[in-house]
C-alpha cells in the first residue's frame, strides 16, 4: 500500500465499486468500528447476514463469525481480513472430540455456542449466542437433556438461571478467563459508585460480582440508559469504543487481567484485523470464507433454528 493512503477514503470506493459491506464485530479496534456499515454483537451480526444486500460481505471479526456469514448468505462472496483470526473457544472444542462426547450421550438434544466451526455446528441441534442462550435452553422442558458446549463458564451461568444441569463441555475463551476477581474489586474501592459490567463467558466469581452481564450489545445498551456514570467492563475492551461514543460523558475502566504484564484485555485473535488488511482484501477479494456445501448446509440448520427461536 502506497505511503500517505488514505485508507478511509479508499476502502469506500473499494466498497462502493464492488457492491461491498462491512460488518464488524464489537471486539474490533475503533477505526475498524467507524468505517463498518454495521456493527454488532453476535446475533446482531447474524440476523444482519440473512438481509444484507451486497455481492461482497468483509467479516471484521474472527474465523467462525466469517463463517456464520457464509453459512447463510452463501450466494455472497465472504471475505475476512486475515484467516488467522481464531478463537480460543473455537479452538477448544475440536469437531472429532466433541463428536465422540455427543455420541456418547445420545438421548441428549446439543445446543452449541456460536463461537464453533462450522463442523461443530453440524453436530448441533441449535446454536446460541450469549444474548439468546437463556432463552433458547428455557424454549426446552424442564427435563430436557442437554447438552452445552463450548464454554463452560456461559453453561454454568445459564444452568444457574434456567435451574438445568445440562451436560457441559470443557472450553473457555482466554480473554474472559484471564480477568481477575480480586483486581476488580480494588477498583471497585476506588470506584465505589462504579458498576461492575461482566460478559457470561467470565468465571462465575466474576459474574457473581457483576451489576449486569450480557452480550456485548447488551452492554452497550445497559451503559445508554444507566444513571451510573463510571462502569468496570469485564469483556474485551474494544465494545469501550463504542460505549464511550453514546456516552461520551461516562468513565469506561476496563477490568484488569490476572496477569499484568500482558497489560491489557484485548483479543489477540480479533486485533489482527486491521484498517490496511481491510483495503487489501477489498482490492484483492482475499481471503475468502470457503466451506464445503455438505458442511455448510448441515450447519446451517442449527443457526436457522436459532434465528427462529430468538
Ligand atoms: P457477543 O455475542 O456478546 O458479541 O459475544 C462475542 C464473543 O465472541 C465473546 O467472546
Amino acid at each position: 500500500i502506497p505511503e500517505n493512503t488514505d485508507l478511509v477514503a479508499e476502502i469506500a470506493r473499494l466498497k462502493k465499486e464492488k457492491n461491498a459491506v462491512i460488518m464488524a464485530h464489537y471486539y474490533q479496534t475503533g477505526d475498524i468500528q467507524d468505517i463498518a456499515d454495521v456493527i454488532g454483537d453476535s446475533l446482531a451480526l447474524a440476523q444482519w447476514a440473512t438481509k444484507v444486500e451486497a455481492d461482497i460481505i468483509v467479516m471484521c471479526g474472527v474465523h467462525f463469525m466469517g463463517e456464520t456469514v457464509k453459512i447463510l448468505s452463501s450466494e455472497k462472496k465472504v471475505l475476512v481480513p486475515d484467516l488467522n483470526a481464531g478463537c480460543s473457544l473455537a479452538e477448544s472444542c475440536p469437531a472429532d472430540k466433541f463428536e465422540e462426547f455427543v455420541k456418547a450421550h445420545p438421548d441428549h438434544t446439543v445446543i452449541s455456542y456460536v463461537n464453533t466451526t462450522a463442523a461443530v455446528k453440524t453436530l448441533t441441534d441449535v446454536v446460541v449466542t450469549s444474548s439468546n442462550a437463556r432463552k433458547i435452553v428455557d424454549s426446552f422442558p424442564k427435563d430436557a437433556k442437554l447438552i452445552f458446549g463450548p464454554d463452560r463458564n456461559l453453561g454454568n451461568y445459564i444452568n444457574s438461571v434456567t435451574g438445568r444441569s445440562m451436560l457441559l463441555w470443557d472450553g473457555a475463551c482466554h480473554v474472559h478467563e484471564q480477568f481477575s476477581l480480586e483486581k476488580i474489586l480494588l477498583l471497585k474501592k476506588e470506584h465505589p459508585n462504579a458498576l461492575i459490567l461482566a460478559h457470561p463467558e467470565c468465571q462465575s466469581v466474576v459474574l457473581k460480582v457483576a451489576d449486569e452481564i450480557g452480550s456485548t450489545l447488551a452492554l452497550l445498551n445497559f451503559t445508554k440508559t444507566s444513571d451510573a456514570k463510571e462502569f468496570i467492563v469485564a469483556t474485551e475492551s474494544g465494545i469501550i469504543h463504542e460505549m464511550r461514543k453514546y456516552s461520551p460523558d461516562k468513565t469506561f475502566i476496563p477490568a484488569p487481567p490476572i496477569d499484568s504484564t500482558c497489560g491489557c484485555n484485548d483479543c489477540n485473535f480479533m486485533k489482527l484485523n486491521t484498517m490496511e488488511k481491510i483495503y487489501n482484501c477489498l482490492k484483492y477479494e482475499f481471503p475468502e470464507i470457503t466451506i464445503e456445501e455438505s458442511v455448510r448446509v448441515k450447519a446451517e440448520k442449527p443457526i436457522r433454528k436459532m434465528l427462529e427461536l430468538s
